[in-house]
């Protein structure tokens, strides 16, 4: 993968991203993703966020190979704290983090937002808090999608600033919107899980000393929605 060839998660978070964005792209390590909207033409310009030193050079020397300075900044920033007030930012994304990442980010930088952004995230796992916070923070989810790549299923999950929104506890699990479209790479990503949870529960029987009956009960829960949504016995 490189800014000219996405590999087929960035490509279809890039799908996302709305023509003539001004994109804030956090966590962006090479920088692959704004380089290539910018080649593209797609975008107008771009913030890339890096809190770690080596991803941050490697995104400044994306830039610089591609002789993107003028419509790229390179930030060495934690999270939101790499949007400025100045950038007019329309879309932020964040990719290949963990949900419960991506939601601290958004809640330590929530005052960075000012509502008018569409977020197009791409967690690696914990979903449902992320979603929770969506919803507690009035973001309405307009698209979601699961792809699999590498033997990874990865979730898109694209929100933006509605108003009030309610998802139950089964949409903030499975998605609100896979829930209802069942794609056949979602339903396969469930398979997965609940082969995983299954073995889980499997351990828990073996295991020598008690799991929390907290732990118990929520993958008995999960075990009971994956099953039903797949008419699993
Ligand atoms: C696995 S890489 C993903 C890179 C790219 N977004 C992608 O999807 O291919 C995650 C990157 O997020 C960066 N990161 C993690 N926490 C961050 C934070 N709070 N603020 C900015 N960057 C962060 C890491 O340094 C790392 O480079």
């Amino acid at each position: 993968m490189n800014q000219q060839t996405l590999s087929m998660r960035l490509a279809r978070v890039a799908a996302q991203v709305p023509a003539g964005a001004r994109l804030a792209d956090i966590g962006s390590d090479h920088a692959y993703l704004p380089v290539a909207l910018l080649r593209r033409g797609a975008i107008a310009t771009a913030v890339a966020g890096e809190v770690a030193v080596t991803p941050f050079q490697a995104a400044e020397r994306t830039v610089r190979d591609n002789g993107l300075e003028a419509v790229v900044t390179v930030r060495l920033a934690n999270g939101l704290a790499a949007i400025e007030p100045g950038d007019g930012i329309t879309a932020i994304t964040m990719c290949g983090m963990g949900g419960e990442t991506i939601r601290d980010i958004l809640l330590a930088g929530a005052g960075r937002l000012s509502g008018q952004e569409r977020l197009i995230l791409q967690p690696n796992g914990g979903e449902p808090p992320l979603r929770q916070w969506l919803m507690a923070n009035h973001y309405r989810i307009i698209h979601e999608e699961v792809l699999r790549e590498h033997r990874f299923d990865y979730e898109i999950i694209v929100a933006e600033r509605s108003g009030p929104v309610s998802y139950c506890d089964r949409e903030l699990y499975f998605g609100p919107l896979q829930l209802q479209a069942r794609s056949p790479a979602f339903l396969l990503k469930w398979q997965h899980v609940l082969r995983q949870r299954r073995k889980t529960l499997a351990q828990f029987a073996q295991a020598r000393q008690a799991v929390p009956a907290a732990k118990l009960a929520e993958v008995n829960q999960q075990v009971a929605w994956i099953s039903e949504l797949l008419g699993a016995p």
